[in-house]
């Protein structure tokens, strides 16, 4: 007959403390690729938004600016940065109804922002500290508020620094 309880202790106990640290390393692996996503998974997309707002560039995280700046830009697109990104009033409540939701849902944005830009946000600054002032003006780059130039990402909300590929 088998003798099932005949199995070394030792080694039972041993291999379950292994399997715990394994599911604690894990889900700390998992939590902090989270926190890299910017928030995103928390946030249902809108397609509306993704339809209107990604023309000229990519769809901005909702969270990254505070709900009092989008209110103001979705009041002023026919004045949007010195173009026109007017559109009907349908649009623009539903897009305003889901910023006004999720902005500043992004953990560092707590205050207001400079000229209604993420890119001029403290939090922002401080995290750019290391890109030189060349960098900004690279014919690759243009602009700050160009974040595919860096982010290979930023159209899927991901700005994980493993997807940051400064251009030279
Ligand atoms: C017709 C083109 C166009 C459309 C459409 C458009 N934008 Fe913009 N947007 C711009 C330009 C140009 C800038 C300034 C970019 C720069 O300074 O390099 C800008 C900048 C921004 C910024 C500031 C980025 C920063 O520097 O932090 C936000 C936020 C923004 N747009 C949101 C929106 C939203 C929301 C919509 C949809 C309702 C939208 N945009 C649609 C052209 C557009
Ligand atoms: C010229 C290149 C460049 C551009 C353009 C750029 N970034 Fe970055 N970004 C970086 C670098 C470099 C870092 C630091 C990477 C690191 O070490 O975490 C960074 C870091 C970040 C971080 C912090 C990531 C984290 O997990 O700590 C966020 C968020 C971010 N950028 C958002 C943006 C957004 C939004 C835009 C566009 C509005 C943008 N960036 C444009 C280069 C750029």
């Amino acid at each position: 007959m088998l003798n099932i309880k005949r199995q070394p202790s030792s080694a039972q106990s041993n291999s379950s403390i292994k399997s715990l640290i394994l599911m604690i390393g894990l889900s700390g692996f998992h939590l902090a690729m989270a926190d890299d996503k910017a928030n995103q998974a928390s946030i249902p997309a809108l397609p509306k938004y993704q339809q209107e707002c990604a023309a000229c560039h990519i769809a901005y995280p909702a969270g990254m600016l505070p709900a009092a700046s989008w209110k103001r830009l979705m009041n002023n697109l026919p004045n949007h940065f010195g173009t026109d990104a007017s559109l009907d009033a349908a649009s623009v409540q539903q897009i305003s109804q889901w910023l006004q939701q999720y902005g500043g849902t992004y953990k560092r944005v707590t205050t207001d922002a400079p000229q209604d830009r993420i890119t001029k946000s403290a939090w922002f600054v401080r995290k750019h500290d290391e890109v030189s002032a060349q960098t900004w003006k690279l014919a690759a780059v243009k602009s700050p508020s160009n974040c595919m130039a860096c982010h290979q990402q930023a159209n899927l909300g991901d700005f994980n620094e493993q997807h940051v590929r400064i251009p030279r």
